[in-house]
């Protein structure tokens, strides 16, 4: 298992390219269910978590080609609805496939996702809202498997969940009558999914506001599709300037989706400038305010930079919070920070952060995607000593050839690769 070894205290100056999102590209992918014709992506990401959903594709029949940031995708009519546990545990955005193949074979096997070290995470708000589309569903041997002929129908969901989101959608588009979804997650990465589905024939309105409309039709045709920039990738290397001191400016991206981020950094004393498609942040050789902030659905702040905001806020004037209101077990990379010489302190979803002087190096696990990047961000941050950062196929999940971004921003970081 490869190792990420930085030595720390270079400040992070230049630009970096933001790759296409993550957490776009994947319902994408399992959109191209819906339809026999071929959807080309463009801007796709080369991440693992991408290579892992082509898999499940790949296995049901679905032929897919992806060179460069092209990925050509067409699902013909004679593939079996199925996607295996093996495949499935991996990825728990696998489980976006049971809303299409669903809505378009009218059946579907897939595994359950189980949990991940962040929670228990499970897919009831997924399942009520395709039984209230009309599917008939039942688990067997830690499968779902439902079949069906879907109709429209008003779906209310307990909590915004973005998969559940997406799911719907995707089920939707291809259900007799109308569907109308209340409390819908917000999300930019829904509003790409609506977009997309709209241009190969479906009749979405709503999507990123608080009721979302689909009209269903008989069929959905190909298109061209250009993922959305990464807005998680942007924060965290913006992140990563601030944490150096450094001067570092994103380009391709959204400013508009990392809107409260940039906010709740600017209470801390960063200088933040906002262009039509870049963002460049500064922290002006002073230490950073402490600041409280709450992780929320969209367009609150996002439970996906919380972890490398506390690295950040470890060497903050002051006691900052953070409350994480999105998943249960979020804060393990805390321990980790500790490790470092981080004052945290965890009570419930709450965590207390007394600013320090400054971080050590010192070996630290990483226990998931998030946790590994706020890992690298400590380790960048760190006045002396080596931080040697282990399990970082987590980072690979979702994160391109990070190490060699961070590298051109000025960082001493390299990756050590083991067999
Ligand atoms: C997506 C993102 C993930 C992000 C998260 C929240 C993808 C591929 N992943 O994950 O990076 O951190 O949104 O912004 O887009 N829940 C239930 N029942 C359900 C569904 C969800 O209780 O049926 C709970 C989850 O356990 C979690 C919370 O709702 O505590 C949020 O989950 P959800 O919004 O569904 O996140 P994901 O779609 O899994």
């Amino acid at each position: 298992m490869d190792k990420i070894l930085i030595r720390g205290n270079n400040s992070l100056r230049g630009s970096v390219q933001i790759r296409g999102s993550k957490n776009a590209v994947l319902p994408l992918m399992a959109g191209a269910l819906l339809t026999e014709e071929t959807c080309t992506l463009h801007n796709v990401p080369c991440l693992h978590d991408v290579f892992t959903m082509d898999k499940i594709l790949t296995q049901m029949g679905v032929e897919i080609e992806f060179t460069g940031r092209f990925m050509t995708i067409r699902t013909p009519s004679n593939i079996v609805p199925y996607a295996p546990y093996d495949l499935v545990r991996k990825m728990r955005a696998s489980f976006f496939v049971l809303g299409p193949l669903l809505a378009r074979f009218g059946k579907a096997k897939v595994s359950l996702p189980g949990g991940c070290a962040i929670g228990t995470r499970p897919v009831d708000i997924h399942l009520k809202g395709l039984e209230k589309l009309g599917a008939k569903i039942h688990l067997e041997n830690g499968y779902v498997i439902a079949q069906g002929k879907l109709r429209g129908a008003e779906i209310y969901l307990d909590f915004p969940s973005v998969g559940a989101t997406e799911n719907l959608i995707m089920a939707s588009t291809l259900a007799e009558g109308v569907t109308k979804i209340y409390n819908p997650a917000q999300e930019p990465e829904v509003v790409d999914l609506a977009n997309f589905l709209n241009k190969i024939g479906a009749k979405i309105r709503g999507a990123g506001t608080e009721v979302i409309t689909i009209e269903g039709v008989k069929q959905l045709g190909g298109c061209e599709h250009t993922v959305i920039p990464d807005r998680i990738e942007a924060g965290t290397f913006i992140i990563a300037g601030i944490a150096t001191n450094g001067d570092v400016q994103v380009n391709s991206v959204i400013p508009e989706h990392l809107a409260t981020f940039l906010t709740k950094l600017s209470e801390a004393g960063a200088e933040i400038e906002i262009g039509k498609n870049y963002i460049r942040a500064k922290s002006p050789n002073r230490i950073l305010k402490s600041i409280s902030i709450t992780t929320l659905p969209y367009p609150g702040f996002p439970t996906d930079l919380q972890a490398q905001t506390m690295a950040l806020l470890t060497c903050a004037e002051g006691t900052s919070i953070i409350k994480e209101t999105i998943f249960e077990n979020r804060f393990l990379h805390a321990a980790e920070l500790c490790r470092m010489g981080a004052d945290i302190k965890l009570e419930g979803n709450t965590a207390i952060i007394k600013g320090v002087e400054c971080l050590k190096g010192a070996p630290v696990m990483a226990s998931d995607l998030r946790a590994s990047a706020a890992l690298i961000i400590a380790g960048l941050m760190a006045k002396e000593g080596e931080t040697i950062i282990s399990r970082v196929y987590h980072l690979d999940r979702g994160y391109e050839r990070i190490e060699e971004r961070l590298a051109s921003l000025g960082a001493t970081i390299q990756r050590i690769r083991e067999d």
